[in-house]
Parts: C-alpha cells; structure tokens; sequence
C-alpha cells in the first residue's frame, strides 16, 4: 500500500482563448486607456480602488465573458467578483518586484501583448523557509511562460514578479484581483476555496489500513 498526500499545494490555473474578437476588444482597451491620464500604472501594489472591469464592461463583453468562465473553473463556483483590475504597460527594461495582492483570494494576470523577450512571470516558493537552504530543497522559483492571449491565475498570498522586459515592444497585460465570498469551513482548519480544495472532512486510511479520526 502506498498513499501520497499532497499537503498544501499551490494550484496555478492557465486559460487561453483563440478568439480575434477578444483580441479587439483589448486592443481597442489599450486606445482608450492611453488616451486617459494614467489610468494604467507600474505598480501592482497601489492599485487600490481601481477596476479597469467595472470601468469599460460595455466594450469588453467577449473578453470578460471568456475570463469570467475562467476564474469560475478555477475556484469551482460563481460566488466572487473582481474586486480590482488594472491595465499594466511595461516598456524596454520595465519589470515588476517580488508582491503579493492582499484584500484578495485569488489573482491573475491576462497576457495581451507578448513575447519571448518580455521573460517569464516568476513564482516564489510560499514555504518560508524555503531561504535557508538546509534541507536540500532549493526550489525556490518556477518560470511561468506568459503567453499572448492567456490568463494565469494563483492564490494571492503567492509572490511573484517579472523578469525584465528586454524588448522595444512594450509588453501589455491586464491584472486582475478575485475577491471570493467566504465559504464553509474546513474539516480541520482553513477555508473552501472552491473544487480544486480538497476538504479534509472525512477520515483517510493509515498505512496500517486503519482510518485517521475515525472514532473507535
Ligand atoms: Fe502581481
């Protein structure tokens, strides 16, 4: 008998579309916005109180129609809202520091415009201790390919940031912060954030084939 437990996972989710459609939409996004005192920004961490969504929805139906389908498979139900959206325009060197979003549960990032030399997204090992380097686990990034017209969703407590832009071609993307409506307790401490949680409500079996919490 063998059982795996894969304790405290961080789930990334990566959609994509082929839907020109979306990509007007975005692209006509981009000329509003530009035309606008900045209502886009270089920095994910003073984003407060603003949403891009809320703002142009009457010319993005396709597009957050198709991103509204994403975040539902990812968290496994319709119960949230974006609380906060923005446009990110990341010219020749511009990158984003080590963050994470707060006021959130989930976040995400929707890949416009680019290309290889734009880089990767960076993800850091949420164990914190991962720094120490005592144990021989040194994974402490992982390189997420950030692919025109694709979302990448992750838990907001995750820290992450951009390699930098080393193209003239300014690197276009629309972040975008999950804020869920708390759901129903855990089985033994924590919150259900939606289908891919596993609930640890019901006894596993021990290698001696007895179950754990199983009441004598
Ligand atoms: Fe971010």
């Amino acid at each position: 008998m063998n059982e795996v437990l894969d304790l405290f996972p961080t789930r990334l989710n990566i959609s994509r579309h082929d839907d020109s459609v979306i990509v007007d939409e975005i692209n006509h996004l981009v000329v509003c916005c530009e035309k606008e005192e900045p209502s886009f920004n270089f920095n994910a961490e003073q984003n407060d109180n603003i949403n891009l969504f809320d703002e142009y929805r009457p010319i993005l139906p396709v597009f957050l129609t198709w991103l509204t389908d994403a975040v539902n498979e990812y968290v496994g139900h319709e119960h949230w809202r974006f609380s906060e959206s923005w446009l990110n325009i990341y010219t020749k060197n511009g990158s984003q520091p080590i963050h994470n979003h707060k006021d959130c549960q989930v976040s995400g990032c929707y890949y416009h415009q680019t290309v290889e030399e734009h880089g990767d997204l960076i993800t850091h090992n949420p164990n914190s201790y991962i720094n120490l380097d005592v144990w021989g686990c040194t994974w402490k990034t992982y390189p997420v390919k950030t692919y025109p017209q694709s979302a990448v969703m992750f838990p907001s407590f995750l820290m992450h940031s951009t390699e930098n832009n080393m193209s003239d071609l300014p690197k276009i993307s629309i972040g975008f912060n999950v804020a869920l409506e708390r759901g129903k307790q855990g089985g033994i401490s924590g919150q259900w954030l939606g289908k891919h949680t596993l609930i640890h409500d019901k006894p596993y079996n021990m290698l001696d084939g007895k179950s754990y919490g199983q009441s004598e």
